[in-house]
């Protein structure tokens, strides 16, 4: 399909005053949500949600303004979907193919709440049918299905890997993972975590291990909590760029890094997914705000 094909043939999902598909950055194909109380924005590419606001409120999601939008690199900012594996992979993409792929829109609905649910599925996943389901109302809420339908185990990591707007790394903390098992990724030690919260004064890149807790990002600077809430799901990353690697990545700005923190909802290394020929998971994240205690 060319580009006015594909177009025309997600326009079909519109709905008046609701559903909106438009061409996006990179003239990448995409879809607005408007609600009464929230609004969104997703790429095909990637099924990547690239904004998240309640109405009235400042954007949930952190987007860089050095993001690429082309259609063989993952877009930074939004919600990168992780799938089939986590991190680097020799000769692989990092992070693996899903979030580099175009993904098909099958399904629009308003429902009766007054939210709006749009459904992708990623196409040629030759050993899994895997679904990634958005809806949109006063909370963001993301499911993401795979199930298994070959004739062996099929195995994999995921990971939905939210970037939160932040008023500044240096006043924000993250509560909701005291007493996880951490695997901090830039020095490969592991400890048990002690602090009642998480604060920010270097680079921060940790796999937190048996947690299906709910985190919370407290912000004073914006006066709300950014609440992070999960099923399916056993591991939570915790990351900031700082300076220097800030520096390294191409399609970051240098002076983003203080302005978004990303607490990622996955199950990554043990805690990936084995399968079995008609086995089904969900990963479900609800992201929501409210303000600060
Ligand atoms: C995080 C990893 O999940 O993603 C970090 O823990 C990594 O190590 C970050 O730097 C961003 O990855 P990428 O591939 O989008 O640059």
């Amino acid at each position: 399909m060319n580009n006015q094909q594909t177009m025309d043939a997600l326009k079909t999902h519109e709905i008046p005053g609701r559903v909106t598909v438009f061409s996006g950055k990179g003239n990448l194909p995409a879809v607005r949500v408007e609600t009464e109380a929230g609004e969104a924005e997703v790429y095909l590419h990637g099924a990547h949600v690239t904004g998240f606001r309640k109405k009235g409120e400042e954007p949930l999601l952190f987007m860089s303004g050095s993001s690429d939008f082309l259609p063989d690199k993952p877009i930074r900012g939004g919600v990168p979907v992780i799938f089939p594996w986590f991190g680097p992979r020799e000769g692989q993409p990092g992070h693996g193919t899903a979030r580099i792929t175009d993904w098909d829109l099958t399904e629009s609905l308003l429902l009766p709440d007054g939210a709006v649910r749009l459904s992708f599925h990623l196409p040629c996943e030759e050993a899994a049918g895997v679904e990634f389901i958005v809806t949109v109302g006063s909370s963001l809420v993301m499911e993401f299905v795979v199930t298994n339908t070959g004739t062996a185990d099929f195995t994999f990591e995921n990971c939905l890997h939210t970037y939160f707007q932040i008023s500044g790394i240096h006043g924000i903390e993250v509560a909701g993972l005291k007493g996880a098992r951490c695997l901090d990724s830039l020095t490969g030690t592991e400890r048990v975590e002690e602090a009642e919260t998480i604060r920010f004064t270097a680079e921060t890149d940790r796999i937190y291990q048996d947690t299906a807790a709910t985190a919370e990002i407290r912000d004073p600077g914006l006066g709300r909590s950014i609440f992070v809430r999960k099923s399916g799901s056993m591991s939570t990353v915790v990351w900031n760029p700082w300076i220097e690697k800030a520096r390294r990545m191409p399609d970051f700005g240098d002076d983003e890094w203080p302005h978004m923190v990303c607490v990622e909802s996955c199950n990554v290394g043990e805690h990936a997914i084995t399968l079995a020929p008609g086995g089904r998971s969900v990963l479900r994240v609800e992201i929501d705000s409210a303000p600060l205690a």
